[in-house]
């Protein structure tokens, strides 16, 4: 029966990474940043640590997406679960506020469940929950939005690994690098310490990440509970805004499957249909962004003058050049053991 256990969003990669090199992958999905390595973190607006996207990014627009996410297209009706507020600032490096940062905020209902299409698993759907929102920073920095506690789910049920609950969130502001992250809850302590994610965090990003509750307060209904999650972005630099090379990469690749071996679930997995399976390589205020069919846009940042590392995919982009000084095409080195993937160029 185990082997027999089909490959879907929570679980891809042990199924096909971990199979083949017989690891689990930790930064499986988004456009995660390595966690630092030195655990130094202390002071207040240090740039949020970058974590994982996960599979159910919101990918479909809905009319009601606004910082309630109890209220559901106008209906009364509360969704189930813990009441909760989570409110913080936004900032740069240097704590000042950033004001029209959007933040957007998306997690699993009270009983582990996306309100998401690729979220297949028998969990109860609760249709008064909306699923997701988001909204821009007042001229403090400040945003805020009233939700549901999200339940744990189940990652790998072969080894009973279970998710934490968390939050995920994404904030972005012309002139910063874009932020991914997860914000976990304090209480949790036992969930967090197993959580794949979580518990790789050092001290120092646990204290940014997951954060303690308060119960009623001043303006909130008395059952509710309160989390302050303040979030700092990195400026993205003058120098970095010039590079010029960037404007060499961008364009649409496709990739090639004769020199691809992908196994027929990853190619479902990244975009269903192989004949249309492209990367789009575009630049925006000097920030060069990655976007595949089911993967939204995010920032692939450099490693080198050619190599940028790419977290949605947990790979290496290595662009290609010909004689001419024309980039021709992009090689995925994928992380871990996996064989790489060839694409060409085929527009810009
Ligand atoms: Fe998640």
């Amino acid at each position: 029966m185990k082997n027999q256990k089909k490959i879907n969003r929570r679980n891809w990669l042990q199924l096909g990474i971990g199979a083949t090199i017989g690891t689990i992958s930790l930064k499986l999905f988004g456009c995660k940043e390595s966690p630092s390595k030195e655990d130094t973190i202390v002071e207040k607006c240090v740039p949020t640590q970058y974590d994982t996207m996960g599979p159910f990014h919101p990918n479909k627009d809905q009319a009601d997406k606004d910082f309630d996410l109890t209220k559901f297209n106008g209906s009364d009706k509360r969704p189930k679960g813990e009441l909760i507020y989570v409110r913080g600032k936004v900032t740069d490096e240097n704590c000042n506020p950033i004001p029209g940062a959007l933040v957007m905020i998306w997690h699993a209902n009270t009983h582990g469940k996306y309100t998401h299409e690729y979220d297949t698993n028998k969990i109860e759907d609760d249709p008064d929950f909306q699923g997701w929102g988001q909204m821009k920073t007042n001229e403090k920095g400040e945003y805020g939005f009233k939700t549901i506690k999200p339940g744990k789910y189940m990652f790998d049920a072969d080894n009973d690994d279970w998710r934490a609950p968390h939050i995920h969130v994404k904030v972005a502001r012309r002139g910063y690098h874009e932020l991914i992250t997860q914000m976990y809850f304090e209480e949790d302590t036992e969930l967090n310490d197993k959580d794949v994610f979580a518990s790789k965090l050092s001290k120092s990003e646990r204290e940014q990440v997951i954060r303690p509750s308060e119960k009623g307060g001043q303006k909130i209904e008395a059952e509710a509970s309160l989390i302050n999650f303040d979030i700092a972005l990195k400026s993205v630099r003058n120098g970095e805004k010039d590079k010029k090379e960037f404007a060499e990469f961008i364009g649409v690749y496709e990739i090639n499957f004769k020199s691809t071996p992908l196994e027929k679930e990853l190619i479902d997995f990244y975009g269903g249909n192989r004949n249309e399976l492209r990367i789009t390589i575009s630049k925006e205020d000097g920030i060069l962004n990655a976007e595949m069919p089911i993967q939204p846009k995010c920032e692939i940042f450099p490693k080198s003058k050619n190599r940028f590392v790419y977290r949605a995919f947990e790979a290496d982009i290595e662009f290609k050049w010909d004689e001419e000084s024309q980039v021709t095409g992009l090689v995925f080195h994928r992380h871990f053991d996996f064989p790489e993937i060839i694409a060409e160029k085929i527009k810009g």
